[in-house]
């Protein structure tokens, strides 16, 4: 197969964990005979410095000419520390989500049976946990018009708006899942306070009966976030606009024992887009201590929902299954190992190429060795 693959790295640790995912890209391309033509492009912080914008048009013309796009991550303290800043690393993100059109978010979280005893959340609470987090990603407070600041600057305003299309989009995407899964709904909004929430519980109530087989439940936010914790495998399919969903996604990693091991994947009109769920994690930049597995396992979502390479997806999933079982992991999920981000990627890339055996030997003295 032959395919165009837009990378890119983005700000902090992006660049790094980007390089292990096509460390393994290459390692699939080689053992199944794949053509991936990769064209990198500046997004963020960098591209701030570089252009003065954080989404240069060659960026988003390289994209939109691409047949998928993998992301690393985006954001700069020096901006962060800085509420006045004019131009801001992440609206290169929220431009590209805008400019093609990805509405559906994608963020399946799941325990992996060989961490057992790394999340923070006990054993019996997390084993067996499958569940998925749809966000809607154009819509909602992120975008909502009028923002900005009035009275001198002393008073700020955001504006949460959604339209029944778009509540509808994205709840057939959600519907769609369910139907493939245990055909299990929850909807979470925040219907006892605010308007657009009602508008999404009465356009899903007139959507439930075209899905009969799916059993549908409503749940306040504040409550969703505390039942994520106490019981998530109650969950199977979850769907909420966009600002919920950012926050129960970060909250939902704890569960998979490190936000680094959540990857996803952002569809919609245009050139599908996979990321992990972290961010740029700035403390971590250039120490090789990122965990590259997040990005690994977005590129899997890549090639199987972009490309329909469901046995490559398959094989990188083993490889990090076995990696992470064989405990080569970085430091976030086992503070005591000196695995670097580049081992981690190393190990998975040779599972791969090397028909499902790692020299663990070779790896453990490779990582005496920054690399
Ligand atoms: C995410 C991130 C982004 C978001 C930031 C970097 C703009 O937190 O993808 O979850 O809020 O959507
Ligand atoms: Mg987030």
């Amino acid at each position: 197969m032959k395919k165009k693959i837009a990378v890119l790295p983005g700000d902090g640790i992006g660049p790094e964990i980007v390089d292990q995912a096509l460390n393994v890209l290459y390692a699939i391309e080689k053992k199944y005979d794949h053509e991936f033509t990769l064209s990198k492009g500046l997004i963020g912080a960098v591209a701030i410095d570089e252009t003065g914008t954080p989404l240069p048009t060659e960026t988003l013309d390289l994209c939109l000419d691409s047949d998928a796009i993998l992301f690393g991550a985006i954001g700069d303290p020096k901006y962060d520390n800085d509420p006045k800043a004019k131009v801001r690393p992440e609206q290169g993100l929220l431009a590209i989500r805008k400019a093609l059109g990805l509405y559906a978010n994608i963020r399946p979280v799941v325990n992996f049976e060989i961490l057992k005893g790394k999340s923070p959340l006990k054993d019996e609470i997390v084993e067996g946990v499958d569940l998925i987090i749809i966000r809607e990603l154009t819509g909602g407070l992120y975008f909502g018009e009028p923002r900005e600041r009035r009275e001198n600057g002393t008073v700020a305003i955001d504006t949460c708006v959604y339209s029944k299309m778009e509540i509808i989009r994205i709840v057939k995407v959600a519907f769609g899942y369910a139907m493939r899964r245990k055909k299990k709904l929850c909807v979470v909004d925040k219907a006892n306070v605010l308007e657009t929430s009602r508008l999404w519980r009465e356009t899903v109530q007139e959507m439930i009966p075209d899905y009969p087989e799916v059993e549908v439940e409503f749940m306040f936010v504040d409550n969703a976030a505390m039942k994520l914790i106490v019981n998530p495998r109650s969950f199977d399919v979850m769907v909420t606009e966009n600002l919920f969903g950012d926050i129960l996604s970060d909250e939902a990693s704890v569960i998979t024992g490190s936000i680094g091991l959540l990857p996803s994947a952002s569809s919609g009109d245009l050139t599908a887009l996979y990321e992990p769920v972290h961010g740029s994690y700035p403390q971590a930049t250039g120490k090789g201590i990122a965990n590259p597995v997040a990005t690994i396992l977005s590129l899997a979502m890549l090639l199987e929902d972009s490309f329909g390479l469901s046995d490559e997806a398959a094989d990188i999933r083993a490889g990090v299954d076995h990696v992470l079982g064989a405990g080569i992991c970085t430091e976030d999920i086992n503070p005591t190992t000196n695995y670097s981000t580049s081992v981690v990627g190393n190990a998975i890339a040779e599972y791969i190429g090397n028909n499902g055996v790692v020299d663990v030997d070779k790896i453990t003295s490779a990582a005496s060795v920054p690399v």
